[in-house]
């Protein structure tokens, strides 16, 4: 029987080879995930992908703790925020980093056999990541290579078109918003439609929906709108590889959801956080599509196995990579069969 590697050093820089690590963290979340496309059951799938997430983790060599995550320890069973997660977890050893998962997102659009779900992990070094409470977001996001602070949370949506449009030397009406289809974005999305902009309406899945400003071939110029905060620091880490700015606010309900985020270290609750201050240090972002959208193609199941569809990238080469698997499940290991 062969020995398990000796854990490195604690605290050793991220390997960059965790990145493509992940894409089987992802990998596996999808494909197990997929098995429940269409099928009407959100919480199967939502289950599945959990479970499948949780598990690969155990292959993973880190010492990680899940800061944004299933939700708190006593309402998730896996995943759960604070939980140590990785090949080195009970033992101790290896990189300690942390963790933001959101194994399915977008799961009632896995239920209806919807576009866009994808499953998503990130990694930081310890510390990196904004310890998002599961409330609302309200996100702005434009993509690279356009001046810093053009747009602003605060300004009408108007003003940003307006900005943008100058900075991108377009006419507004060049403009492609995207935003999820809500009523409560009913007032941003007449005012934009007004301004001569055009709109995407998303049915969910903000992650993907942020990420696409920064990627050209989706054709979508800025993001506007809120949505889950957990989600907003995923997406921060992805637009930290890629290049891109963002601001979010957190949308705190009551007084309650205010107490428990200064118990997690949040001290104003009116503050807008930038990519950096969401997601800094050392990242890393993997995503596996589980049904198709623009980033990613959707898992396709055929006898005996499937193929997937990932993207990785790290923040500090700011490489991003594509990979298509093409799984046997007849050869997989146990923690991978879906
Ligand atoms: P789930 O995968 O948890 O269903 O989230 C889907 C999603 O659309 C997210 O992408 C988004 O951030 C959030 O829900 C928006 O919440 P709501 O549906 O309440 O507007």
């Amino acid at each position: 029987m062969s020995k398990p590697a000796p854990a490195p050093a604690p605290g050793l820089v991220v390997d960059r080879n965790l990145a493509l690590e992940l894409v089987r963290v992802t990998e596996a979340a999808a494909l197990a995930a997929s098995r429940w496309i269409g099928r009407g059951d959100k919480n199967a799938a939502d289950g599945a992908a959990v479970e499948a997430m949780r598990k690969a983790f155990d292959t993973v060599a880190i010492t990680g703790t899940v800061v944004i995550g299933e939700g708190e320890m006593d309402e998730a069973p896996m995943l759960y925020i604070g939980e140590k997660v990785g090949l080195y977890a009970k033992a101790g050893g290896g990189p300690e980093v942390d963790i933001a998962v959101d194994p399915l997102e977008g799961t009632s659009i896995t239920a209806k056999g919807g576009p866009n779900a994808i499953a998503t992990v990130a990694l930081a070094e310890r510390g990196g990541f904004l310890h998002a409470p599961d409330i609302y977001m309200d996100k702005l996001a434009i993509g690279p290579g356009l001046p810093e602070g053009i747009v602003d949370l605060d300004a009408k949506p108007e003003e940003n078109l307006r900005e943008l449009a100058r900075a991108k030397k377009c006419d507004i009406g060049d403009l492609m918003v995207c935003t999820l289809d809500r009523d409560r974005h009913k007032e941003m999305i007449r005012a934009c439609r007004a301004a001569g902009a055009r709109i995407m309406l998303l049915g969910d899945g903000d992650v993907s929906g942020v990420i696409a400003v920064s990627q050209p071939e989706a054709g979508v110029d800025i993001y506007m709108g809120s949505g889950g905060a957990p989600e907003g620091v995923l997406a921060a880490a992805a637009l930290r590889c890629i290049g891109g700015q963002m601001q979010g606010r957190l949308m705190f309900e009551n007084e309650d959801q205010i107490a428990r985020a200064r118990a997690m270290g949040i001290t104003d609750p009116n503050r807008k956080y930038s990519v950096e201050e969401m997601a800094k240090g050392d990242v890393m972002f993997a995503a596996t599509g589980v049904t198709s959208g623009a980033m990613l193609r959707g898992v396709r199941r055929f006898a005996g196995g499937a193929y997937t569809h990932s993207i990785v990238m790290r923040s500090k080469s700011g490489t991003v990579r594509y990979v298509e698997g093409h799984h046997n499940f007849a050869r997989k290991p146990s923690a991978f069969i879906a």
